[in-house]
């Protein structure tokens, strides 16, 4: 059916998401069931109990987004799926709907990479979004500096060597008795602080390195809390806080603007959780704008973890023509260019 119509399945994480999308860039309804409430209480994700409840939420969940949108299965031109990276156990609940759904509708199924969809967040306001450019995707599980020079086309220009930037967020968050997720907890204590009171490290920031590393700045923030803990002084918190985010947003900043430049780019967008943190947006923009760079991010809610991403990116998918068949499986350390 040429209906533009896509539904998208998103559960890699602690997120179970259906969102019904129209032409890949207009969203009719997009559903978001967080399981955060109940991880909170572990400090971070716990793999079982997320596939669990992502197994009582899905088709609910995808009951909701369709009569939200006021379409009927039969409507559907394309399901979208996203198949990896993530937690095997949380992929596979969405990838076994997505197939059932497709199998007895006989839709198109398009597995989709979930760092794709994050990219594809920033399509979903209406706006075109035109290669050759440079996204940088920070997330709870990835922090990679794309060139993208065609869509649907990735050259990974780098990546972390160990924690991931919202990853490093959320531990130091825990440290402090911050609740899960991390970062948005550290941005709003940041608020009023001094992004200068205390020096943290930042690592590899040498010319045409465009790894990352966040492990010695939680070390380093981690330590100088144990450190103020046993002097029994008191931590200045909102300082801590946005010294510690300043930190880490000043690195991401320097190598994205830095590979826009030596690729000749004039682009750059940001997507992932960690690009809803306002100060990192604003910061990113005032740079990009001193270069000449036109910036893209997509709107806060659609940063993190949803569906309609997962539906637009499949949109684009299939339109350029790629199809799963029903051996289509949850892969983890699913890498942007493997399908
Ligand atoms: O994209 P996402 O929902 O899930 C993954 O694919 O990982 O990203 C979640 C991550 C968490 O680590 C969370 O702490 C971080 O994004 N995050 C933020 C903010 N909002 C979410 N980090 C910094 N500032 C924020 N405002
Ligand atoms: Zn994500």
């Amino acid at each position: 059916m040429k209906s533009g119509l896509t539904l998208g399945i998103e559960t890699s994480c602690d997120e179970t998401a259906a969102a019904v999308i129209k032409d890949g860039t207009k969203i009719l309804s997009n559903v978001v069931l967080s399981q955060i409430d109940i991880h909170q209480k572990y400090g971070g994700v716990v793999p079982e109990i997320a596939s669990r409840h992502h197994i009582e939420a899905i088709f609910p969940v995808i009951q909701e987004a369709l009569s939200a949108a006021e379409v009927a299965l039969d409507d559907l031109e394309v399901i979208a799926v996203a198949y990896g990276p993530g937690l095997v156990g949380s992929l596979l609940v969405g990838v076994a709907a997505a197939k059932a759904l497709a199998f007895a509708t006989k839709t198109p199924l398009v597995g989709v990479n979930h760092i794709e969809g994050h990219l594809y967040a920033n399509f979903l306001d209406g706006r075109e979004v035109t290669p050759p450019l440079v996204c940088l995707t920070v997330s709870g599980g990835h922090t990679d500096l794309l060139l993208i020079p065609r869509l649907g086309e990735y050259e990974i220009l780098g990546r972390t060597r160990d924690d991931a930037a919202g990853e490093a967020f959320d531990k130091v968050a825990r440290v402090l008795g911050l609740s899960y997720p991390g970062g948005p907890q550290i941005e709003q204590l940041a608020q009023g602080g001094n992004p200068e009171a205390i020096s943290f490290p930042r690592s590899l920031l040498e010319k045409d390195n465009w790894d990352f590393s966040f492990s010695g700045l939680k070390t380093a923030a981690l330590n100088y809390l144990n450190e103020a803990k046993q002097k029994g002084k008191e931590v200045p918190l909102a300082d801590f806080a946005a010294s510690f985010q300043w930190a880490i947003i000043d690195v991401l900043t320097q190598k994205l603007l830095a590979a826009a430049e030596q690729h000749q780019v004039d682009k750059v967008v940001l997507s992932g959780g960690v690009a809803a943190n306002k100060t990192f947006r604003g910061h990113v923009q005032v740079k990009a704008e001193q270069m000449g760079l036109e910036l893209l991010y997509p709107p806060v809610h659609l940063c993190t973890d949803n569906a309609a991403m997962v539906g637009s990116a499949g949109y684009f998918r299939y339109l350029a023509g790629y199809r799963s068949d029903y051996s289509l499986n949850a892969v983890s350390n699913l890498r942007l260019g493997d399908e």
